[in-house]
């Protein structure tokens, strides 16, 4: 007998799929998600020119939690924005769900960005003139939804955070950990399949970051979201099913913390 970690869910425009054997034998499998092949973004700067992705290639699996750990400058933010389709490319392939997104124009990525993917910011990015509730519920109305719909909705969301108390609040009146829970049910509202979190903790104090870097988790877990969490902190990425290292804008180490026994299996920049 073995533990299913992971359920199979094999559907046809995906490109290709993760098995893997466990100590007992089983067979698990997962859809890649998100591809990354041979990516490089350049930066001029003045009569020089900053390698900020040296080629850089990984997958990202349906449901899991990866981290990319680096620190400052390494070229996190670039990647993220790379994969959200912020910035093009020098160079290489970001395939997400079967879809190319360094060759979509701008009105299809804000199209896929909007219904596939939801954005968690160091700043949290709330507006201040607005509650909990409206700043959750803002997204909905770029979709043309209805207003008692959207806040039935981010009431839903503000209470799968733990602020359902708070939901007439405005951003001054919460903490930074409070404020950025509602940035998480901000990103959740839309019923994304991938989150991007760009140094979610950056901005909290240690003990309110391991609470966020929980309730991540457990979103990850319950909601079945795949979560690609950039940060700097080892300790916070420790959580995530898998960590890749990046230096220099290179990944130099990729550390698989899913084995079922618990026992880590570090691989060096290969998949
Ligand atoms: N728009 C830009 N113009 C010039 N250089 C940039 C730009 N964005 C990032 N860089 C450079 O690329 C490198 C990686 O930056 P970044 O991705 O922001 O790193 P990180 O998020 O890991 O701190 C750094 O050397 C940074 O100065
Ligand atoms: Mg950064």
């Amino acid at each position: 007998m073995c533990d299913i970690i992971m359920l199979v869910d094999i559907r046809a425009f995906y490109v290709t799929y993760f098995v893997f054997t466990t100590n007992e034998g089983c067979v698990l499998v997962a859809d890649v998600v998100i591809e990354v092949k041979d990516l490089y973004k350049f930066f001029e700067v003045g009569s020089s020119e900053v390698h900020a992705l040296d080629g850089v290639d990984f997958k990202v699996y349906e449901g899991e939690f990866c981290a990319i750990v680096g620190t400052s400058g390494s070229g996190k933010s670039t990647l993220l924005n790379m994969l959200a389709g912020l910035e093009k490319p020098t160079k290489g392939e970001v395939i997400i769900a079967g879809h190319h997104i360094e060759k979509m124009n701008e009105n299809k990525l804000v199209k896929f960005r909007r219904d596939n993917v939801g954005f968690i910011f160091q700043s949290f990015n709330l507006l201040g003139t607005m509650t909990a509730l409206e700043n959750v519920a803002l997204p909905l109305s770029f979709r043309g939804m209805d207003k008692e719909k959207r806040l039935k909705r981010a009431v839903k969301m503000l209470k799968l955070v733990g602020l359902k108390e708070h939901a007439m609040h405005k951003p001054n009146q919460m903490s930074g950990g409070q404020q950025q829970r509602v940035g998480m049910a901000r990103a959740l509202v839309v019923n994304p399949k991938i989150m991007f979190a760009d140094e979610p903790t950056g901005n909290l104090d240690s003990k309110t970051s391991k609470d966020m870097m929980r309730l991540m988790r457990e979103v990850v877990n319950k909601h079945h979201k795949t979560l690609v969490m950039v940060t700097h902190d080892d300790s916070l990425a420790a959580i995530a099913d898998r960590v890749i290292r990046i230096v220099d804008g290179k990944i130099v180490k990729i550390e698989d913390h899913r084995n079922i026994d618990g026992v880590q299996e570090d691989k060096d920049n290969e998949e």
